[in-house]
């Protein structure tokens, strides 16, 4: 009975919730205006609906002399009813939208992963940036041909379309870090490109054939799988390359030798990378150390806990059946006083 009563308890508080959190949809405010004080520089808005297969849409009021708008920020100020909807609050970034937020020159969209679409329009954005989004393919981009400065870090890019930046022009600064692509094909990017960051992108090779990149001045490849790179060729593709960075890849000590003399003699500047193991022993001396005490400890630790678990299983076992026990003695109890 007493448990009958709680599953209906719990079934009236599920529905409420239910109930709240879809008039919480509809009560969602459909006019927003720019976080207070950031209409001077961007105007942040943290909970923007557009999708346009619903109804439900915002529109922004954006008084500022400064049009630049970000969307989806800051992330705790997103009503938790959006967030926790399953669906993305932009589903696609388009004309439309670009239109409803007053044709706004840069855009910053966090957390919402919109997938831009190609609506044939002409776009005058020049600064995109598109990180920590859920973006697997970026195809669709290269309608935005007045980019001066693309940031897609931290999405899921896996492969690099060779067209997407062929029409950007006017592209200085790209910015891929922390995506998953294993080759990177140099050819790909336009000659207009200045700064070019792929750390943390687990890159193999890196391609240099055809590239052309005579404005290039910084490339920044930390944290990838490098085993090698031919400094003659990365110096005729990119004959202004001022500094690189190479920290974090998988070059044996041998290449980085000659990596640093290569790199001394074009006169590029560098960081100094070293191998994995020359890494730790500079940045964690003691632990490099004492590293096989470390593993000692860890094993004898691991052994400890799995016997705990152990033990911990059989007292769950043994107190659950000492409790059934119990309650059929105390049930045959009850039965024998009635
Ligand atoms: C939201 O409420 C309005 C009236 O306030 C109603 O016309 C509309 O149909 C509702 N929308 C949904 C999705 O329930
Ligand atoms: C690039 O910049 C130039 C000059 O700032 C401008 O005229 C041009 O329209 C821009 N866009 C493209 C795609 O070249
Ligand atoms: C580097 O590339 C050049 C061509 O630009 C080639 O002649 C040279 O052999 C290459 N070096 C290595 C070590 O592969």
């Amino acid at each position: 009975m007493k448990s009958l009563l709680l599953v209906l308890c719990h079934t009236v508080i599920v529905l409420l919730l239910l109930v709240m959190d879809v008039s919480g949809q509809n009560n969602t405010l459909l006019v927003h205006h720019c976080d207070p004080g950031t209409e001077a520089f961007v105007c942040s808005v943290a909970s923007f609906v557009y999708n346009t297969g619903k109804q439900q849409h915002s529109k922004l009021i954006h008084t500022g002399d400064n049009r630049n708008v970000r969307l989806g920020f800051p992330d705790s100020k997103i009503p938790y009813v959006l967030r926790s909807r399953g669906d993305p609050t932009i589903p696609t970034y388009d004309a439309k939208l670009h239109e409803e937020l007053n044709r706004p020159p840069a855009v910053i969209v966090e957390v919402i992963a919109p997938e831009p679409a190609d609506s044939g329009s002409q776009y005058a954005l020049r600064y995109l940036d598109l990180s920590r989004n859920s973006l697997s393919d970026m195809e669709k981009l290269h309608v935005l041909v007045n980019l001066e400065t693309l940031i897609l870090a931290y999405n899921f890019l896996e492969t690099l379309e060779n067209t997407v930046f062929r029409g950007m022009h006017n592209l200085t600064t790209l910015i891929l870090s922390g995506n998953g692509f294993e080759e990177l094909d140099l050819a790909i990017f336009p000659p207009s490109l200045v700064w070019l960051w792929v750390d943390g992108c687990y890159i193999r090779t890196l391609s240099l054939e055809g590239a052309h990149l005579p404005a290039l001045e910084k490339l920044a490849a930390i944290d990838n799988n490098l085993h090698s790179l031919n400094v003659t060729m990365l110096q005729t593709v990119a004959p202004n390359l001022e500094e690189i960075f190479l920290s974090e890849n998988v070059f044996n000590k041998k290449t980085i030798d000659a990596l640093h003399v290569a790199l001394d003699q074009a006169g590029i500047a560098h960081d100094g990378f070293e191998t994995y193991g020359d890494l730790l022993r500079i940045h964690y001396p003691e632990l490099h150390n004492d590293m096989s005490d470390i593993q000692e400890h860890l094993e004898s630790w691991d052994a400890i806990i799995s016997i705990m678990a152990v033990v911990l299983n059989l007292l769950c076992i043994f107190g659950w059946v000492g409790y059934r026990v119990w309650q059929t003695k105390r049930q045959r109890g009850q039965f024998n006083v009635a």
